[in-house]
């Protein structure tokens, strides 16, 4: 088989009748892969990632050909743009990739990956893992990148929506090809709307569209698809497409956590104030803070949460013991506990996200800090997006918000 494979891929045009083969495996592995994927399309949250690594194990490896269509949007997420020098953290730049990725598949073409994420030095270095305040561990950090592939698994994505990186070889048979047929292999555009490049014919035969992005970011180019049944890879896609190795240390994580609900409980930079002409201190998010200690929690999730659960909890809050008044009610489970399965495997904090996520989303009842959809459970009341109105923190309670 893996002969077979290696052959086709070297030649570059395939006999019609092995691109039949092709188109016909293509059409099961799809078929198969819609049969597993139906709970994880409707509700990112109850997908089960044993089916999900059953798939991975037994699938075929995806082949790409020149008879393929292409779309690529630059060798960095969010760039060119604001974006080339430093990055956002790991959920902006999911956000813009899933916008890129949603492209691809309304095109219905090969989306070609950035090969390296940008790393934050903000979102690492502070690890969740290993607390120390080191200020050259944060240095080695800061302007980082890592491989795309240390994060998600390429052939599971390619499943949904086919992807290549962009230092593959087949990147450069394309890119190769589309500079030998010019105008008629490759179109520059900026600002086509999608529609356009899938049913205008001067777009849509090319081999190549190389899409210059928003200069904002990337998921710009999603802002006016806000309609959620129109979405066509969900918010929950990227999070659940994690590396194998991501995948089994969450699954071990999991077994030993048993039945179990979990918390996610975002502070640390999203906690920042900032003093109004009076001096007084201002945050977009007034009652974040109140609403993420300890005593708030116990009181806002003891409907949610009966007493005696195991609670997994998810936080960027530095503080040792922070959770610890949660204990009088629960058994207290944080990655720092499972630090032996976790060590082995991450290498950086993005990683360690995805491994935590994958864990939140596997927990019975599963509690976020902020509402993103109208089923979710929440620690607070804020709305996640606040970009303008600076308020003065609330630290007291309604009383109606008593326990
Ligand atoms: C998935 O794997 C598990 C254990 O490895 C096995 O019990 C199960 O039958 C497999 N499911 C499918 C659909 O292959
Ligand atoms: C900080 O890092 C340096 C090496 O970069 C190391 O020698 C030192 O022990 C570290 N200090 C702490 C407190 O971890
Ligand atoms: C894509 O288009 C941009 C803007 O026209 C150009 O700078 C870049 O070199 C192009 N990249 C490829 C791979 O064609
Ligand atoms: C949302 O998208 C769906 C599917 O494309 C469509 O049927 C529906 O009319 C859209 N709703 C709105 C409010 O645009
Ligand atoms: C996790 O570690 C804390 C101490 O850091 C301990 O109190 C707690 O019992 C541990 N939880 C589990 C599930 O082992």
């Amino acid at each position: 088989m893996a002969t077979i494979h290696k052959g086709l891929r070297q030649k570059p045009r395939q006999k019609p009748r092995s691109s039949v083969l092709i188109l016909v495996l293509c059409i099961s592995a799809i078929t198969l892969f819609l049969l597993f994927s139906s709970p994880l399309s409707t509700n990112g949250f109850s997908f089960s990632s044993l089916t999900l690594r059953n798939l991975s194990k037994s699938r075929n490896k995806r082949q790409h050909t020149l008879h393929d269509k292409y779309l690529y949007w630059g060798s960095r997420i969010d760039c060119p743009g604001k974006h080339c020098d430093s990055c956002a953290g790991l959920g902006h730049q999911e956000s813009s990739l899933r916008c890129a990725l949603e492209e691809a598949k309304f095109l219905g073409r090969t989306f070609v990956m950035p090969s390296r994420m940008c790393i934050n030095p903000i979102h690492n270095g502070k690890g969740i893992l290993h607390q120390s305040n080191n200020a050259s561990s944060e240095e080695r950090w800061a302007d980082s990148s890592c491989a795309m592939e240390s994060l998600y698994d390429l052939e599971l994505i390619s499943e949904t929506v086919p992807v290549i990186l962009d230092n593959s070889r087949m990147w450069y048979h394309v890119l190769m090809t589309s500079m030998k047929l010019g105008a008629r292999g490759v179109a520059h555009v900026e600002g086509v709307s999608r529609v356009e490049l899938k049913e205008n014919n001067r777009y849509s035969n090319l081999l190549l569209i190389n899409r210059t992005a928003s200069p904002l970011s990337w998921f710009m180019e999603c802002k006016d698809r806000k309609n959620r049944s129109a979405v066509m890879v969900p918010h929950s896609f990227l999070p659940s497409m994690a590396a194998e190795k991501l995948r089994d240390a969450a699954e071990k994580i999991q077994a030993i956590l048993g039945d179990y609900d979990a918390i996610h409980v975002r502070r640390g930079d999203i906690l920042k104030t900032r003093k109004d002409s009076h001096g007084v201190e201002r945050t977009l998010h007034p009652h974040l803070d109140r609403d993420t200690h300890p005593e708030s929690i116990l009181c806002r999730i003891k409907n949610w949460v009966p007493p005696g659960r195991t609670l997994f909890i998810a936080s960027n809050e530095k503080t040792p013991g922070f959770f610890s008044p949660l204990a009088i009610r629960y058994k207290l489970a944080y990655s720092s506990n499972f630090s032996d399965i976790l060590n082995a495997v991450i290498e950086d904090n993005y990683q360690l996200f995805m491994v935590e996520r994958l864990v939140l989303m596997g927990s019975k009842t599963f509690i976020k800090t902020y509402k993103e959809d109208d089923k979710d459970l929440s620690l607070t009341d804020d709305p996640k997006k606040n970009t303008k109105n600076w308020q003065i923190p609330v630290y007291t309670m309604d009383r109606d918000e008593e326990c």
